[in-house]
């Protein structure tokens, strides 16, 4: 009994866990596509593992401390010159998650 309650636990830990993998693959894919495509980031910033060499702003894989928040927060409001993507709904609040999301996760890689 003990032991059937333990398979069970442990069947479920690796469930979900392949759920959020399989869920973070899916948002790096889309987020790639959100970043040279939909919002263009690629025109401005050079970020390696989109293969994209735009030098408008800086360097994405040479900024320090990024953080999901801190991308969110100038996507969506702008930063001098880098347009707000959250105005007009240029990009939808999930598309900015998984933008952010895929550029804190692939910066300097
Ligand atoms: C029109 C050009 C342009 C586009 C398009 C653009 N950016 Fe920017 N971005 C800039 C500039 C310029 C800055 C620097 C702003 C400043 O410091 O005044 C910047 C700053 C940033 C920063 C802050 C970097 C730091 O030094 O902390 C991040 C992160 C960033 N952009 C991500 C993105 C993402 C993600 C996208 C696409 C959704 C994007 N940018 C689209 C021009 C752009």
């Amino acid at each position: 009994m003990k032991n059937k309650n333990f398979l069970l636990i442990t069947f479920f830990a690796i469930f979900f866990n392949s759920q959020n993998l399989i869920a973070d693959e899916a948002k790096m894919t889309k987020g790639l596509e959100i970043f040279n495509e939909k919002a263009a980031c690629a025109a401005c910033h050079i970020l390696k593992a989109a293969g994209s060499e735009g030098n408008i702003g800086p360097n994405l894989d040479t900024v320090s401390n990024l953080t999901i928040e801190s991308v969110k927060d100038i996507v969506t409001n702008g930063l001098g010159v880098m347009p707000a993507f959250g105005e007009g709904g240029i990009l939808t609040e999930e598309e900015i998650d998984i933008v952010s999301f895929y550029v804190v996760n692939s910066a300097g890689k």
